[in-house]
């Protein structure tokens, strides 16, 4: 394996496999390739005769995966997860016979001070996982009402402080516009106490560039029109599996699995990491893993 070894450890990697199933000669999708650990362990799984189609909308992760896909049978593109129907029509493949889509971002990417994405490190106030496209956070946050900042940091943060930071927020860009990490980080963290007493309490800041990465990448947007597409691209008797990191991407996708006609469930509750991983992977701790198989008969517009 060349290249620099990726940071990011792949949650839930043998329950991954155990409910998608990946048999020889079959063709998966990895929605979200990232460090490609995942992408690994299915493409192997597939074997020489299989396919495995990797897609990310980071072309600084499709780079840092490449090396750990060598001598598999791998494509990888660079795309939105809610380009997947044109992605596979580009191939000429009309359905799959699995799908994973591991939600939110990657460890490495944190570590890339120039997307902004980190409050540990100083950067350009940008959180775009794709920056060919898009509006960066410090555009957003200039424009962006102090309401609708509020409700914002709120819904996709689940901060309860959301009213006093988006307030500060409006007050500071009067005079001077928000334009990196750590001046947001400051600015947060002078609004929300830090918890007393918790030895390893989270930082104050992280709720709210939870919320704006949410926001400016429309990541609840391209889950629900990704999600859309399955019952057309996983085949009868293929699976679907997702991984989310907040109450809200879950919540979609228990939703779009509860259509009966479409999906059966294979996760009636999701499946959460057991604490040897937590341990040695803390990224784990809030991943809900959820997973279904398409049903044999095609009647989904019944629904
Ligand atoms: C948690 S990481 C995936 C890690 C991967 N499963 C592994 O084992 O290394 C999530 C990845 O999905 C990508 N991503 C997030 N939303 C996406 C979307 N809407 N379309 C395509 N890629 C997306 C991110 O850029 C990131 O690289």
């Amino acid at each position: 394996m060349n290249g620099p070894e990726p940071r990011h450890v792949s949650v839930l990697p043998a329950e991954v496999l155990t409910l998608l199933a990946p048999a020889p000669g079959q063709v998966f999708v990895d929605a979200t390739v990232g460090a490609g650990g995942h992408a690994r362990l299915l493409a192997e799984q597939l074997g020489p005769t299989g396919k495995l189609i990797g897609l990310d909308q980071d072309a600084a992760m499709l780079a840092l995966a490449k090396p750990r896909l060598e001598g598999l049978n791998v494509s990888l593109f660079h795309a939105n997860f809610d380009r997947l129907g044109d992605v596979l029509d580009e191939m000429g493949i009309a359905t799959v016979d699995g799908v994973l889509a591991d939600l939110g971002v990657c460890s490495d990417q944190l570590d890339l001070a120039d997307r902004g994405l980190s409050f540990q490190q100083d950067g350009p106030l940008d959180m775009r996982l794709d920056t060919s496209e898009g509006e960066p956070v410090s555009d957003l946050l200039q424009r962006i009402g102090e309401r609708e900042l509020a409700d914002l940091i709120y819904q996709y943060g689940e901060e309860r402080f959301s009213r006093r930071i988006a307030r500060r927020i409006v007050e500071v860009r009067r005079t001077t516009p928000l334009e990196t990490t750590q001046q947001l980080a400051d600015v947060v963290r002078r609004c929300v106490p830090w918890p007393k007493g918790r030895r390893h309490a989270i930082d104050p800041a992280t709720r709210t560039f939870q919320a704006l990465r949410i926001a400016v990448n429309d990541e609840l947007g391209a889950l629900e029109r990704l999600l859309k597409q399955l019952p057309q691209r996983v085949k009868p008797g293929g699976r679907a599996a997702l991984i989310s990191f907040h109450s809200l991407e879950d919540r979609l996708v228990k939703h779009a699995f509860a259509v009966r006609t479409v999906w059966e469930v294979l996760t009636r509750k999701p499946i959460q990491a057991e604490e040897p991983e937590v341990e040695r992977n803390s990224r784990a701790r809030s991943a809900k893993l959820r997973a279904a198989r398409r049903r044999m008969d095609d009647s989904e517009n019944d629904e």
